[in-house]
């Protein structure tokens, strides 16, 4: 041989080599199962674009959180049905409002040994399906959703959420929330930001989980970010830091992941990533076709986000995974 060859093969003979050199894995307490749970059912409703995840019963979401502790997944962020949608979304702050109430069953079960967390938006609440109230133009109107949101993150906070997860896109959220949840005496309740959410085309399925149709066949783009732009979600994510953001997520995930790594160099926070209901139904689909594999596929990808930098994933997979990591 004239040249010299650097010899990388060594290190991938045997299982044993490659799990020793392994640079990144992925936990059950890394990740976050996003959970619906819907006024005035009797049955778990399955979610056709979302195949395995459903619509949960008070009752049924009680039993779902307590498999999943099992299987070591200690996180669960909610998103409420509501039976009635109004121009406000008022069920996002009711006391008595479907996921304030479902948080209280949870922490009356699992206490601290899970952590409970809320989306806190109102497109599941608005007639409209859009993440805040319109202005006489049709408009999203900013500030006067910053009110609802306030009263929504202490609605779950009073309720028992430990972490609150706004993810509207709309300015100065974390500040107003924060401010707002400081006031109620809750300084305990921290913030996970949706801080660089994208108006993304992989959130469809995510809308027939929570029955949600723009009005209008309108979109998400005076709010959400435009994909074209990167350096803009650096501006988002230390904009919610100095309004006081304790965790950062970028979201949705795979297409995203130059992002996150160039986060990841520069907060000191936790950073998340959502891989959302279209990155899961994009695997479900294409497995089923016979087309990829589904455990693999899906272990590539949860572990690519978290090479690229996330602490946290919150993924439809987490029950998955739970169980795969149970028997391995
Ligand atoms: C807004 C919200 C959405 C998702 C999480 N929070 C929908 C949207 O912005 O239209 C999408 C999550 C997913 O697709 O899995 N409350």
């Amino acid at each position: 041989m004239s040249y010299p060859i650097t010899r990388l093969r060594r290190l991938r003979r045997t299982p044993a080599l490659r799990d020793l050199v392994a640079e990144t894995s992925v936990r059950p307490a890394d990740l976050v199962a996003p959970l619906f749970v819907r006024e005035g059912i009797s049955d778990p409703l399955p979610i056709e674009s979302l195949p395995g995840v459903v619509q949960h019963t008070r009752d049924s979401l009680r039993a779902e959180v307590a498999e999943l502790a099992e299987l070591g997944v200690r996180s669960v962020i909610l998103f409420g049905v509501p039976a009635h949608k109004d121009a406000v979304g008022s069920g996002a702050f009711d006391p008595k409002g479907i996921v304030q109430l479902a948080l209280t069953d949870l922490r009356s079960d699992v206490g601290d040994d899970v952590v409970v967390m809320a989306d806190l938006c109102v497109d599941e609440y608005t007639d409209h399906g859009h993440c805040g109230v319109l202005d006489e133009s049709g408009t999203v109107d900013n500030d006067a959703t910053l009110e609802i949101y306030g009263k929504a993150a202490v609605a779950q906070a009073d309720a028992g959420a430990q972490i609150v997860a706004p993810s509207g896109m709309m300015d100065g959220q974390v500040a107003h929330i924060r401010g707002q949840l400081d006031d109620a005496g809750f300084t305990d309740v921290a913030i996970m930001a949706y801080a660089a959410k994208y108006a993304s085309g992989l959130y469809g399925p995510f809308r027939d989980a929570v029955d949600v149709t723009i009005a209008g066949g309108g979109d998400r783009k005076g709010y959400q970010q435009d994909f074209r732009n990167g350096r803009e979600a650096l501006a988002e994510i230390e904009a919610d830091l100095a309004e006081g953001a304790d965790i950062v997520m970028i979201k949705p995930a795979v297409t995203y992941l130059d992002l996150i790594h160039a986060t990841r160099a520069r907060v000191n926070v936790p950073l998340a990533a959502y891989h959302v209901s279209g990155e899961y139904a994009m695997i479900k689909a294409a497995a089923a076709n016979g087309w990829i594999d589904h455990d693999t596929v899906t272990l590539e990808q949860l572990t690519a986000v978290k090479r690229a930098g996330a602490d946290i994933i919150l993924t439809y997979f987490a029950r998955w995974f739970g169980e795969l990591a149970r028997s391995a």
